[in-house]
């Protein structure tokens, strides 16, 4: 069976992927939105976390209720763009650790590069959530589900921000077990395997670099 695509509809992703869609949004406002998006995504991607019960007294009485049950989770941005959605996630899962996995699309070739990877010592134990804002080809994500198996993580979901079908069928190719979450699905990918309409290169929108 292949991976679920989760399309997040809500209507406050929907106005703020529309901001960065636009070519004028200046480098401040799309590094803010990206983070922002990102926060909202993983609200949808940590909707399974599990939650146990714990006896609390509140200034009236005692009571139990839920907590979560101490699942231990990663995050991993794909270098560069990913980054930008860290801060977000971490706004909600303070205690994320991070791992790093530095990859560039050849520009004649389009195939991921690899030039950096630093993983927390404990990865294999944790859940993992892969971040990056451009899902086009699939075959960065792809190659950084294959490592990040490598290390024995089993439960690991995909977070982008736009996704072409062309990725989406990639990843439900290479990795059935893993599910997508994606703010918008875009029509395809133009001659230089570009999202179409996209945003643009999200690495150089952020960093400021084009
Ligand atoms: C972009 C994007 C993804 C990749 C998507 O990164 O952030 O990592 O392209 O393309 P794919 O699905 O066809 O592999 P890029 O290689 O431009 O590097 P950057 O983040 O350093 O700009
Ligand atoms: N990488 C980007 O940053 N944008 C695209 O549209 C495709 C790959």
């Amino acid at each position: 069976m292949e991976g679920k695509v989760h399309v997040l509809d809500h209507p406050l992703l929907q106005h703020k992927l529309t901001i960065l869609r636009n070519k004028d949004t200046g480098v401040k406002e799309f590094r803010e939105i990206v983070s922002e998006i990102a926060m909202l995504e993983c609200y949808e991607a940590t909707r399974d976390l599990p939650l146990e019960e714990v006896r609390v007294e509140t200034p009236i009485a005692p009571g139990t209720f839920k907590a979560l049950s101490g699942k231990k989770l990663a995050i991993v941005p794909i270098l560069r763009a990913g980054l930008g959605m860290v801060d977000g996630i971490l706004n909600l899962i303070p205690s994320a650790k991070v791992g790093h996995i530095g990859l560039y699309r050849d520009p004649e070739t389009h195939l991921p590069v690899e030039y950096y990877c630093k993983m927390p010592s404990d990865i294999s134990e944790r859940d993992v959530i892969i971040l990056d804002p451009m899902l086009a080809t699939g075959g960065s994500a792809s190659a950084a589900i294959t490592f990040i198996k490598g290390y024995g993580c089993r439960h690991i979901k995909l977070m982008n921000i736009i996704a072409a079908p062309e990725g989406i069928a990639c990843i439900q190719k290479d990795h059935p077990d893993v599910d997508i979450y994606v703010a918008a699905v875009d029509e395809k990918l133009n001659e230089h395997a570009y999202i179409v309409p996209g945003l643009g290169d999200a690495g150089d929108r952020i960093f400021g670099t084009k």
